[in-house]
């Protein structure tokens, strides 16, 4: 069976969980939370960088550094994942749904002007399989109407847009090392901070409202209560795991790059005889081989592809519902029709990309697919 996604393991992992177990610091914010932290700041440039549990949890920071109330409106892609829109949600937004690109699902920026009003606060571009948004475009608008931009970079790592790293160029920005992810500590995200105003506030509310992180520099003589937050630091166990991922950061995306150049090259033929369309990377966006999907030309076709991978024991599957007719948003939405989201929720389909995926195997899922359809 090819799974559709299996988690890699650099060996380094339990060595440096073990390690942290053994310095009897076991609670956030130690040795390896700053080392992860640090490399990540140096790598690609945040003023800040605070790890977190999830991604999720970083969004939910994100919400509440921008100062969203009820009453404010957010504008979020409708194709994407729940947390982009809940995280603002729950800080009592209005969630003002944008539509996708033609090109590629992330949010179409020549689209967002006609969607802010004078209650709009904040734009979420997220970048859909680690591919810039235009994001030029999005913080010209930004600028132009006082807005905050948070970057929802969940898929992101080591992508660049017009060659400046995702996640720092809005004001802040959000990653997962979720196991499906590129790096991975099983349940993990962080916080990247570009703007600075930012940073004193973020440690406060990382640390359950107190302003731990200072006294634990020396740079008070107590802590105490100062703001709204929560627990949403990792344990030093989980930064452990997720030093040893970093630190194979080079082979990790050099091996995925691989796997992704062949399944494009390889589909590239049937792609040509109109029977689905490839990922389109715009000349402004890298590729950090985060997914391989396509995009079919009906839900009909996309269901028999999947049912036939699944019958030659390959996992694909499809991705996001739209956001603006789920369950929980339908009724609140403004009733605009997405039709580039719901072609996406419809027709897009996810292959197997996993670092310990052969190219053999990558080679077997192109046969099968050229075979059905
Ligand atoms: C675009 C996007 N944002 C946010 C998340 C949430 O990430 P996490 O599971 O780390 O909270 C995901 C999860 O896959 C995602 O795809």
């Amino acid at each position: 069976m090819i799974p559709f996604n299996k988690p890699h393991l650099t060996g380094k992992e339990a060595h440096y969980m073990y390690q942290a177990v053994n310095d009897g610091k076991l609670s956030g914010n130690g040795k390896f939370t700053k080392q992860c932290q640090h490399f990540l700041e140096e790598r690609y440039g945040f003023k800040k960088c605070l790890l977190t549990t999830s991604c999720t949890d970083a969004l939910e920071m994100a919400a509440i550094l921008c100062d969203v109330r009820p009453g404010d409106e957010v504008i979020v892609p409708s194709y994407t994942f729940v947390s982009s829109a809940l995280a603002f949600v729950r800080q009592g937004a209005k969630i003002v749904f944008a539509d996708s690109m033609k090109r590629n699902p992330n949010l179409d920026a020549e689209s967002l002007e006609a969607l802010i009003t004078p209650k709009t606060k904040v734009i979420v571009p997220v970048h859909y399989a680690g591919v810039a948004c235009d994001m030029d475009r999005i913080m010209e608008i930004a600028e132009k109407y006082h807005l905050l931009v948070v970057e929802d970079a969940a898929q992101a790592i080591d992508s660049c847009y017009k060659g400046r790293p995702l996640g720092t160029i809005g004001h802040l920005s959000a990653f997962s090392f979720h196991e499906t992810k590129n790096i991975i500590s099983g349940e993990g995200g962080m916080l990247g901070i570009n703007d600075a105003r930012f940073i004193r506030r973020a440690e406060i509310i990382w640390e359950k409202g107190t302003n731990r992180a200072e006294f634990f520099r020396g740079e008070v003589n107590k802590y105490g209560w100062c703001d709204i937050g929560s627990s949403f630091l990792p344990s030093e166990i989980i930064a452990a795991f997720l030093w040893a991922q970093l630190e194979e950061m080079e082979t990790i995306q050099a091996k995925r790059k691989e796997l992704w150049n062949m399944y494009f090259e390889l589909l590239t033929t049937l792609e040509n005889r109109g029977l689905f369309k490839l990922p389109d990377l715009p000349d402004y966006a890298t590729n950090n081989a985060h997914m391989f999907y396509l995009v079919c030309n009906s839900l009909e076709e996309r269901t028999a592809l999947i049912k036939t991978l699944k019958e030659h024991d390959i996992m694909a599957v499809f991705h996001y519902l739209s956001l603006h007719s789920s369950e929980y948003y339908k009724d609140k939405h403004d009733g605009r029709p997405l039709s580039e989201c719901d072609r996406y929720a419809d027709c897009l389909v996810r292959l197997p990309m996993y670092f310990d995926l052969s190219m053999a195997e990558v080679k077997t899922i192109c046969d099968v697919i050229g075979s059905c359809l």
